[in-house]
C-alpha cells in the first residue's frame, strides 16, 4: 500500500462485531498461500522510493520493536497461514549507498526476520518497498540503471539461493512508470540476475499502476508476459498484483465498497488462464469493519474458487503498525499467552486445513 502522509495522520481505530462464517468458506478448494505482510523494515519509504532509514521500525522485539516473530508464529500455528511478505527499503539494505553491497548490519537485522519467518515453516517473500524508484528516480528510466537494481537482487539471491521457501518480490508498487516495455526490460534484468544463482525459487513480477490487479490484463500484462527465465521458460515467474477494496483503491480507508470480483478478479482470472500464468495477491486489506469483512471474504472466496490461477493472498498489514490506531491493522494482540486476531483477519484470512 502507499503509506501517504494523509494516512499517517488520519489514524482512527474502529472495531465492531460481525459473525464470521468459516464453514461456508471451507468448502472451496482453496489457494496454496494465505498470509499477512509483516511490515516495519519499509517504514520511512515514500511513494517516491525515498526511504528515510532512520524511520524504519524493525518488527523484532529483541531490537525493541513489535514482536513480528511472535505474530508469524501465531499466524502459522493458530490460523494455518503459510506465507509472510517482509517489506524492506532498498536504501536500508545498502545503507543509502546506491550500487553498494548489502550492509552487513542492516541486512543482518532484516535477515533475522527472514530466518524467523522460515523457521515457522512458512514461505517468505522479500519485498523491496521502493515503488520502482530510488529517491524519486525511476529505475531504468532516468534513475538508477537496471544493472544497479539487478545487482541488488543478485546479492540478495546469492544469500538466499538455498532457501526454496523464499520468494523474490522484485519491487513494491511501480507507479507512473512512463514506458511499460522498458519496465519489463528492468524486470527481465532482475530475473536474469536472480536466475544466475537461484534457479527455482518463485519470483513475483510487478506491473505499473501500483501493481494494480485491475490494470494487469490490459496495461502491464502484455509487456510483463515477455519476461522469461534464461532457458526460455516461465517456470516460477508469477504475476504480482495488489488490490484494495476502499472507494479509491488506495488502502487508506476503513470502509470497503467492493469485492473487486466483476471488474478485477474475474477478468484477471480469465487473462491468467488464457496465458497459462499464475498470480499472487501480495497486498490486499481493509478496515476492521463490517463492510470490509463482507467484501474481503467475498473477494478471497473468489480467489479460493479460482486457485488454478491464484496462488494465494497476503493481507496488509501486521508487523510494526499499531493495532489500535492503524486503519488497516492486521496486527494481532497478545492476551496472556495467546494472541487475538484483528476482526478482519479473524473473519477472512484464517486458512482452513
Ligand atoms: C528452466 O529454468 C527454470 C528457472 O531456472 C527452471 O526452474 C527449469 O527447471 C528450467 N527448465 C528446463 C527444462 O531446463
Amino acid at each position: 500500500m502507499y503509506f501517504t502522509l494523509l494516512s499517517a495522520v488520519a489514524l482512527a481505530s474502529r472495531a465492531c462485531a460481525f459473525p464470521a462464517q468459516p464453514e461456508a468458506r471451507a468448502a472451496a478448494a482453496g489457494v496454496q498461500f494465505v498470509g499477512v505482510n509483516i511490515a516495519g523494515f519499509d517504514f520511512g519509504c515514500s511513494i517516491q522510493g525515498a526511504c528515510d532509514v532512520t524511520r524504519i521500525s524493525p518488527p523484532l522485539s529483541n531490537l525493541g520493536g513489535a514482536d513480528g516473530v511472535g505474530q508469524m508464529q501465531h499466524f502459522y500455528k493458530d490460523d494455518g497461514m503459510n506465507i509472510f511478505r517482509l517489506p524492506v527499503g532498498w536504501q536500508y539494505l545498502v545503507n543509502n549507498k546506491l550500487g553498494g553491497t548489502l550492509d552487513s548490519g542492516n541486512f543482518g537485522r532484516y535477515d533475522q526476520l527472514m530466518q524467523a519467518c522460515l523457521k515457522t515453516g512458512a514461505y517468505c517473500m522479500v519485498d523491496i518497498h521502493n515503488y520502482a524508484r530510488w529517491n524519486g528516480q525511476i529505475i531504468g528510466q532516468g534513475g538508477p540503471p537496471n544493472t544497479q537494481f539487478a545487482n541488488l537482487w543478485s546479492q540478495i539471491a546469492t544469500k538466499y539461493a538455498s532457501q526454496q521457501k523464499i520468494i523474490f518480490g522484485v519491487v513494491n508498487e511501480p507507479h507512473d512508470v512512463p514506458d511499460i516495455d522498458k519496465w519489463a526490460d528492468t524486470v527481465q534484468e532482475v530475473v536474469t540476475a536472480i536466475r544466475a544463482v537461484a534457479k527455482t525459487q518463485m519470483i513475483a513480477l510487478p506491473g505499473n499502476d501500483w501493481t494494480s490487479a485491475k490494470m494487469m490484463p490490459t496495461k502491464s500484462g502484455p509487456a510483463l508476459l515477455k519476461v522469461k527465465n534464461p532457458n526460455g521458460t516461465y517456470d516460477g515467474l508469477i504475476i504480482d498484483v495488489h488490490k484494495y477494496l476502499d472507494s479509491d483503491n488506495s488502502g487508506t480507508h476503513t470502509e470497503c465498497v467492493t469485492d473487486n470480483i466483476g471488474d478485477t478478479f474475474q477478468p484477471l482470472a480469465t487473462w491468467l488462464k488464457d496465458n497459462n500464468r499464475k498470480a499472487i495477491l501480495s497486498e490486499t486489506g481493509g478496515g476492521n469493519t463490517d463492510s470490509c469483512k463482507k467484501y474481503m471474504c467475498q473477494q478471497l472466496d473468489f480467489l479460493n474458487q479460482n486457485s488454478d490461477v491464484f496462488l494465494g493472498y497476503i493481507g496488509w498489514s501486521a508487523g510494526s503498525f499499531s493495532s489500535s490506531t492503524y486503519e488497516l491493522s492486521e496486527v494481532p494482540t497478545k492476551n496472556g499467552n495467546s494472541w487475538v486476531d484483528s476482526a478482519l483477519v479473524k473473519a477472512c484470512f484464517t486458512k482452513k486445513k
